[in-house]
């Protein structure tokens, strides 16, 4: 099927022209076919809403489930009666002062008269008034309501542009008619009068904060705020949907922008998208980003939030972290699309929790530093015992390894000591091992942290810098000690004669390496464990309250 396209971004010129042109639009809805139509909101997949095999081929079109009802797109309140039964005063209301506007209002269906392949067989239905001039003149020229989803295939994130709609449609519909970029960008606000309170299904282009100045109190559904589980039915049923998802997973990372901003820089790899204000593009030199618009301008961040999500399908990220706005206004309908995308899985940004990287050579005092922390509350994270527990555990680690290494996996069981072998004293294979090891511990880590629900980590990691663990701390922070001092505290520690000592320092990176690399430096010269136990207590007590204290202030 050829489906023809309809330029109408301009209605300012030869009038003739633009009339025949939604006379022919018009047509195709009359006949049967399937139009793509602008709307405020999003653009819609239209059909002539009186005829059941139209709207049928609506749900073919867009792969969408039958038990998903239709909104009804009419052109004002006056054809409310044709198609609702006890209509309450308050519908008249709010059509008086938000329509033409993004809003939908579930009402008493006329079953005898609205198609149940609009309804899904519901007693309700839903109606709006779209405000888009060209769309009005369609239906009004088509003499019938209109029955339009939006028209993205069901499962991808809407479409704010006939290009996207050409994108999800082409050649499965009849027409699609251009009538410029969608000026709101997420979808109209759904609330439901059938009930007492009034119930809000779905966050839109019309904020809560102006529904409730007019009507007093709306009940929130749940299926707003978080995801449906098995068997549950949400009152739009719609919203039980993984929806507006890009083909990779996505996190929305919340709390005030500094603070998600900087969490999502301690997130990301170099192969993570990311979604986020425009003040923060400049954190993310290596990786693919969608700017949402100004972290103050809700309006601009409702236009860019299906673009930026779509864009995503393009391409070969394998992870997206969003920033997410506060849910006031528009907040509250750009923040549920994008947690909707990430099916609720959402992390906040706590402006309390503090990340310290411990690293240093042996002998240095790393051990007391640590315990430091602990007695301050914290939780250490050993990466040498993680990587030992992935080596048992983690799939994805093994088989790296066993292509790398050969025969070190025989039998499933690893081999350590073939593999110690293997990279004892060859360079080349030893980098090989860490690189592969690096790249499955990052991930494994950020995983912990940000599931984890302290408020003080410490990462112990002797290649800390090295391996990139390093960017998932707030600091880094290098132990050392003056070398005869180590010399000293590993001869007694491990019973072992000064050469051998010495030997085993020199084979480690050295205290200059640390210091260059680091954040900060916590020198050991203390005379016993126990004394610098204290003064390590001090020093991270000191950093942390720094840290806090700079994370409040980009919060501001
Ligand atoms: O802004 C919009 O509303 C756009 C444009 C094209 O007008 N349309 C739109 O349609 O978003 P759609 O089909 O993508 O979303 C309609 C939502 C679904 O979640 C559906 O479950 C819900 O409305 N819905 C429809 N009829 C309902 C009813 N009787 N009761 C409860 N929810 C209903
Ligand atoms: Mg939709």
């Amino acid at each position: 099927m050829q489906t023809l396209y309809f330029d109408l971004r301009d209605t300012k010129g030869q009038q003739k022209e633009i009339g025949d042109k939604i006379a022919a639009a018009a047509k195709i809805l009359q006949d049967g076919g399937l139009l793509g139509i602008p709307t405020e909101t999003v653009y819609g997949l239209a059909a002539n809403g009186l005829d059941a095999a139209a709207v049928r081929r609506i749900f073919e079109a867009k792969g969408r489930p039958q038990d998903n009802p239709l909104i009804f797109h009419v052109t004002g309140p006056q054809w409310l009666p044709r198609y609702c039964v006890d209509i309450p005063p308050l519908a008249y209301v709010l059509a008086r002062k938000f329509w033409p506007g993004p809003l939908t209002m579930i009402l008493k269906c006329r079953t005898d008269v609205v198609p149940s392949a609009i309804t899904a067989g519901l007693d309700t239905v839903a109606v709006r008034c779209p405000d888009h001039p060209v769309t009005l003149a369609i239906i009004r020229e088509a003499g019938r309501p209109v029955a339009a989803p939006s028209a993205n295939t069901s499962g991808r994130p809407s479409c704010t542009t006939a290009q996207d709609v050409l994108e999800d449609m082409d050649g499965k519909i009849e027409g699609v008619v251009d009538g410029g970029p969608c000026a709101v960008g997420v979808e109209s606000t759904i609330l439901d009068l059938t009930c007492d309170p009034p119930r809000l299904l779905r966050p839109g282009g019309l904020p809560l904060e102006d529904l409730e100045r007019l009507i007093g109190r709306i009940d929130v559904d749940q299926a707003v705020t978080r995801s449906m589980g098995e068997g549950e039915r949400p009152r739009a049923p719609g919203m039980k949907y993984r929806h507006y998802a890009p083909k990779a997973p996505v996190t929305v990372v919340t709390g005030a922008p500094g603070q998600s901003a900087r969490e999502i820089q301690r997130l990301v790899g170099p192969t993570s998208g990311v979604i986020c204000f425009d003040e923060y593009v400049h954190l993310f030199p290596e990786q693919e980003v969608h700017a949402l618009g100004p972290s103050g301008d809700k309006s601009v961040q409702a236009q860019r939030v299906f673009d930026a999500l779509r864009t995503f399908d393009q391409s070969a990220v394998t992870e997206i972290f969003a920033q997410c706005p506060d849910s006031q206004g528009l907040g509250l309908a750009v923040g549920n699309r994008l947690k909707k995308a990430a099916g609720f899985h959402v992390v906040e940004a706590d402006s309390e929790r503090v990340v310290l990287g411990i690293t240093g050579g042996t002998g240095a005092g790393k051990t007391s530093a640590l315990q430091a922390i602990r007695d301050l509350g914290g939780t250490v994270i050993d990466c040498d015992a993680v990587y030992h527990e992935m080596l048992q555990q983690d799939e994805a680690l093994r088989s790296d390894l066993g292509a790398a290494f050969p025969g070190v996996l025989a039998g499933g069981k690893l081999d350590r000591q073939r593999l110690g072998r293997e990279v004892f004293s060859r360079k080349e294979r030893l980098d090989q091992l860490n690189d592969i090891v690096f790249r499955h511990l990052g991930p494994e880590l950020r995983r912990r942290l940000s599931e984890g629900k302290e408020l003080l980590y410490a990462v112990d990691a002797i290649n800390l810098m090295e391996s990139g663990l390093g960017q998932l701390c707030d600091r880094t922070i290098a132990v050392t000690a003056p070398l005869e001092l180590r010399v000293r505290r590993i001869m007694a520690r491990d019973q072992i004669t000064e050469e051998y000592a010495r030997l085993r320092i020199s084979a480690q990176k050295t205290d200059e390496y640390y210091r260059n690399k680091c954040d900060c430096v916590l020198n050991n010269a203390a005379d016993s464990a126990e004394a610098f136990q204290i003064e390590a207590k001090d020093f991270f007590q000191r950093l942390i309250q720094q840290i806090r204290e700079e994370k409040q202030r980009s919060a501001g």
